[in-house]
């Protein structure tokens, strides 16, 4: 059977078990295109992986760094696919990715020191730099024109003697977007003169179209000891629950701040065993339905694209990266909060509205809507918007 079938999704189980505004969560007959999580069943050497190890019986601590097999999977998936040449000595795994932005912040900002901070961009940038007494301060993050990436032309005017670190979503959520050769080497080298870490999510590294390839600022020329990265398996692997994450960096003395602040050493911080487990078949066994995954959702992203495009109402850019649209309803005059309260008690569709809350105040005007699913669940949800919009015109 091909894993990403209509008959693929398991709407009964994930009734009970999807939430985070997924299927679990929502009311009766709603359709969520929302969080950014997929419908579809874990690879089953995950799973397999995950029972072996629990069939020995004995769930013990795990090494404080962790499974060393698990920090070497980590290094040798990313360095295979993206050539960062990470090392396994400087991998941390920690649960989740959103715990590793915490972590990152925790170690290097001090209160009141200031983070530069795209806007949008998915609302864990702003939260844990606030959570470490940092000042976000918001860079707007526009693409350019011409599909390449975001506009980073006065970046450095956001820069302030306060600064401290500077966020990079790598790919971009909510905009899908990439950077290039020159973005990177041009956020690196702002970074090393003013003295900036650099926050850099990677955690849709692995969900990236052919049009544009994926590039990390970690294969980018010059001195990367202040970047520090994240990874994570949710959005590549579908196992969001298991918590799974890490950081790596390319510095001994910043690896060490990182593995203080995680309280990892007390014991107080850390990922539980089995998803390590999880986590290490992941990199081992992950990457062959990863790449049939890619081939389902460029499908799906062509064809919502083309179904938005015939909305009145409606624009939306082509992302080259993540199974996320970020379509621009300013034209229907509602805020993006009204519009998708509006699809939701209208339609039964729900979306993610462009709103303060999840992505930043650059993001009204927006909404964003997960394609991570069946053809027949993703065109019930295009079905319902276009039904939506129809009666908006009659309001
Ligand atoms: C850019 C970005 N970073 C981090 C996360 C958090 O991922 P995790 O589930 O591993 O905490 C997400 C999830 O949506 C994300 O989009």
């Amino acid at each position: 059977m091909n894993c990403f079938e209509d008959n693929a999704v398991n709407l009964d189980i994930l009734r009970k078990r999807a939430f985070n505004g997924r299927w679990a969560e929502v009311g009766e007959g709603v359709v969520p295109l929302t969080a950014a999580d997929p419908d579809f069943q874990v690879e089953p050497k995950v799973l397999q992986a995950m029972k072996d190890y629990l069939d020995g019986g004995y769930l013990s601590y795990t090494p404080k760094l962790g499974f060393p097999e698990f920090r070497e999977a980590i290094a040798q998936g990313i360095n295979a696919r993206k050539s960062e040449g990470v090392e396994p000595d400087l991998v941390l795994p920690l649960d989740s990715a959103a715990r590793g932005m915490y972590v990152i912040a925790g170690a290097f900002l001090k209160p009141g020191d200031e983070m530069v901070i795209f806007d949008p961009v998915d609302f864990l940038f702003k939260e844990s730099c606030l959570a470490a007494g940092g000042v976000p301060v918001l860079f707007p993050a526009r693409p350019r024109a011409d599909g390449t990436g975001l506009e980073l032309g006065d970046l450095e005017d956001y820069i302030t003697p306060k600064t401290r670190m500077i966020g990079l979503c790598n790919p971009h959520n909510p905009w899908g977007t990439l950077y290039t050769r020159e973005d990177l080497e041009h956020i690196l080298d702002l970074a090393n003169r003013h003295n900036l870490w650099i926050m850099n999510d990677e955690i849709w590294s692995d969900i990236v179209y052919p049009e544009q390839p994926f590039l990390s600022i970690n294969q980018v020329e010059g001195d990367k000891s202040r970047v520090i990265s994240v990874y994570g398996f949710s959005k590549s692997f579908g196992v969001a629950g298991l918590r799974i994450g890490c950081v790596y960096c390319n510095d001994r003395a910043v690896f060490d701040k990182l593995v203080e602040e995680s309280a990892v050493l007390t014991t107080a911080g850390g990922i539980c065993s089995i998803s390590q487990v999880a986590g290490t078949a992941c990199m081992r066994h992950g990457f062959e339905r990863l790449d049939a995954f890619l081939v389902h959702l460029r499908q799906n992203r062509d064809y919502a694209l083309e179904r938005l495009s015939r909305l009145e109402g409606i624009t939306c850019r082509k992302p080259q990266a993540t199974y996320l649209l970020f379509p621009d309803i300013t034209a229907t005059g509602l805020a993006s909060q009204d519009f998708a309260a509006f699809m939701e008690k209208e339609v039964k569709l729900a979306i993610v509205p462009g709103t303060e809350k999840f992505f930043g105040p650059g993001a009204e005007g927006h909404i964003r809507i997960c394609f991570a699913t069946s053809r027949a669940i993703l065109k019930e949800g295009l079905d319902r918007l276009e039904r939506g919009m129809e009666l908006l015109k009659t309001r």
